[in-house]
């Protein structure tokens, strides 16, 4: 009998990328579910980290998951598991004797080692890069179950994901703050916040918290267009703006703005805001303050809106490994929760469509873009 046709009696699951408000909240769903239909529920610690350690200690990179342990955790932020966004396991980066790195694939090792402990299944919970791997150890044999996780709400085939509502919350609380003292000192302030390539964090929270610029990748900006808006509202005795921006951002014709290359083809964005501070210092000779909000975003109590995404996403994982399915992420599809093939969430990102319903909201509301179309 294949492993994928055996009876489910032990379960594991891990938590890969960077971490999200409500990850707790899936790891609890994840295990009452478990517990309750009779199934062993492990947590791999470290991403994937915990199952690619040498054999004999592998039993210590998981931890057996039992109602104490995931007691009082649903509003917690960040992970009980531990997480990376460093080792993924296809491109694992082992350092040569000659102290140069070189990136191998280890996805055999964890097919493997899950085995080896009796593993029927992996729940594995991440965002685009973990998406790739639930799909090779799909291929590979593995029951998998995905679960969307990012901030970033990038994430295509799901309406949304947890962590999203969370870190737009924060975001907007934090615009909310800045208005009072951007008035105070007539100053302008730019808000640089994270979304990587899409601008969802950026176009919501600049919305809800009344911004008068908002900046998103989808619609790559005029810096002038920016100092236009600026001065526009210094005629009309408002002397100050808020700027938000989202760390992909791009001026028209440029390229995005990279803090850091990390290993492999991944590169770290940020310094946006700085930049787009300092075009405005010069061209508008107004006094201007960059806040980057940065993993403060990823941070804190997940709101009640996310942590019952996260359960629902967590519950439903469970219900799809006792009804038999495999190979599938959850997916929000409001009111319900369905399921599609990872091989149909793979390699495609969810950007905001310039045509939206926010966008058209937020030009009528008077915002700019500080693209060609008047606000
Ligand atoms: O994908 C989530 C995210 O927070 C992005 O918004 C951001 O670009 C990235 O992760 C930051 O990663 P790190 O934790 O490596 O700084």
């Amino acid at each position: 009998m294949s492993t994928k046709e055996k009876k489910i009696s032990r379960i594991a699951i891990s938590t890969g990328g960077g971490d999200a408000p409500g990850l707790n909240a899936v790891i609890r769903a994840v295990t009452l579910s478990g517990l309750k239909r009779g199934w062993d529920v492990y947590g791999i610690q470290d991403g994937f980290r915990g199952i690619l350690l040498p054999e004999q200690y592998v039993e210590g990179g998981m931890v057996k998951l039992t109602f104490d342990k995931v007691r009082g955790i649903t509003h917690l932020g960040g992970t009980m598991l531990g997480t990376s966004n460093r080792n993924n396991p296809m491109r694992y980066p082992i350092e040569l004797p000659d102290g140069s790195i070189e990136e191998v694939d280890r996805t055999d090792e964890i097919v493997r080692n899950l085995r080896l402990h009796h593993i029927d299944a992996l729940i594995s919970v991440g965002g685009d890069g973990s998406l790739s791997i639930s799909d090779a150890l799909s291929k590979k044999g593995l029951r998998v179950i995905h679960v969307p996780k990012t901030i970033d709400n990038d994430l295509d085939k799901t309406d949304a994901t947890f962590g999203f509502d969370t870190a737009v919350g924060f975001a907007t609380e934090s615009v909310d703050r800045l208005h009072s003292t951007a008035a105070s000192h007539g100053r302008v302030m730019v808000v640089e916040v994270m979304g990587r390539y899409a601008g969802w964090i950026a176009l919501h929270a600049g919305v809800a918290g009344s911004a008068d610029v908002i900046l998103i990748p989808e619609i790559p900006y005029d810096i002038n267009k920016v100092a236009e808006k600026i001065k526009d509202r210094d005629r009309m005795g408002r002397h100050y703006t808020i700027v938000i921006v989202a760390e992909g951002a791009k001026p028209a014709g440029g390229k995005v703005t990279i803090r850091e290359h990390k290993i492999g083809k991944d590169e770290r964005l940020g310094g946006i805001g700085e930049q787009v501070a300092s075009e405005i210092r010069s061209i508008t000779e107004k006094e201007t303050r960059v806040v980057v909000l940065g993993h403060l975003l990823r941070g804190g109590t997940p709101t009640s809106l996310d942590r019952l995404r996260a359960l629902r996403f967590g519950a439903a994982a469970v219900r799809a490994l006792d009804d038999g399915q495999d190979g599938v992420m959850v997916a929000l599809d409001p009111p319900r929760v369905k399921y599609v093939p990872i091989t149909e969430a793979i390699g495609q990102m969810k950007y905001v469509p310039v045509d939206s319903d926010t966008v058209l909201t937020a030009r009528d509301l008077g915002i700019s873009f500080a693209d060609a179309k008047k606000a």
